[in-house]
């Protein structure tokens, strides 16, 4: 696609339910993020997403998922204890999900990782950026590579994962200038959330762009429905008829 030109549309999903409506929604790429456990658990971040979490949900979202790639996010501390464990871990989740990839945190650190896993066959999706696993690291959410020192490490790292077989990498929340440059410089497509429109393809998180997540406003966030007020209308209305005898009615109910 990144040859074609083509812009890579992904999108994240948790469950089959979703996954079947993106899939036939023209969706290339189900990323299973660990941002689950923020979305649907209302954790305050990642780091808590466990291997069982993940296997579960990619198994749904795969079964969901028709056409698109699926690609599974390897929670904190599955790959970058060993190399040994990274295998056993992403294996499992080839193996049990049906899903066709992972996505792994890191540049250099985590390149000869990468390598081991594309060398066995196991298909890797890299992530440079803000990189939400490294956020007490970081010092907080907050656009990286703003400065030529930091922007060299992150090119630099985006080649190493390029160099080491990865077949995609997600650049999140850098300045659109330095995710042209990446983009150009590598070979392998960028799907950006908050880099800028010069990535290979995009990525925002599903209940975000729904408007069913109303808390979190970040500046690159662009919202395409607003469910959340949907929800409450809706919930509303059938509180209300079921309170005043109004649900169900007789075309509701089977007389004999
Ligand atoms: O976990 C996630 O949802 C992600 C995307 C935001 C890229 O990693």
């Amino acid at each position: 696609m990144k040859g074609r030109c083509q812009r890579i549309v992904t999108l994240t999903c948790y469950d089959a339910l979703f996954a079947r409506l993106l899939d036939a929604a023209g969706v290339d790429v189900l990323l299973v993020g660990d941002s689950v456990n923020q979305v649907l658990a209302a954790a305050d971040t990642t780091l808590s997403a466990t291997l069982e979490q993940m296997i579960y949900h990619t198994k749904l979202v795969a079964r969901g998922a028709a056409r698109a790639l699926v690609i599974c996010d390897m929670p904190f501390m599955t790959y970058q204890i060993s190399r040994e464990d990274a295998l056993r871990n992403c294996g499992r989740v080839l193996a049990e999900t049906g899903c066709h990839a992972v996505k792994l945190e890191g540049g250099h650190a985590i390149a000869a990782t990468v390598r081991a896993l594309v060398d066995v066959g196991i298909p890797v999706m890299g992530h440079l950026g803000l990189t939400p696993q490294s956020v007490h690291a970081l010092g907080g959410y907050r656009v990286q590579g703003r400065d030529a020192a930091a922007a060299a490490r992150l090119l630099d790292d985006a080649q190493a994962l390029a160099d080491a077989g990865a077949f995609a990498v997600v650049l999140e929340l850098i300045p659109a200038p330095l995710a042209s440059r990446i983009t150009k410089a590598l070979t392998i497509p960028t799907i950006g959330i908050g880099a800028g429109p010069a990535c290979d393809g995009q990525v925002l998180v599903l209940h975000d762009m729904l408007g069913l997540n109303e808390g979190f406003n970040p500046k690159f966030l662009k919202r395409y429905a607003a469910l959340a007020e949907d929800v409450r209308e809706a919930v509303r209305r059938f509180a209300a008829e079921v309170r005043e005898g109004r649900y169900p009615g007789a075309e509701h109910s089977v007389e004999q």
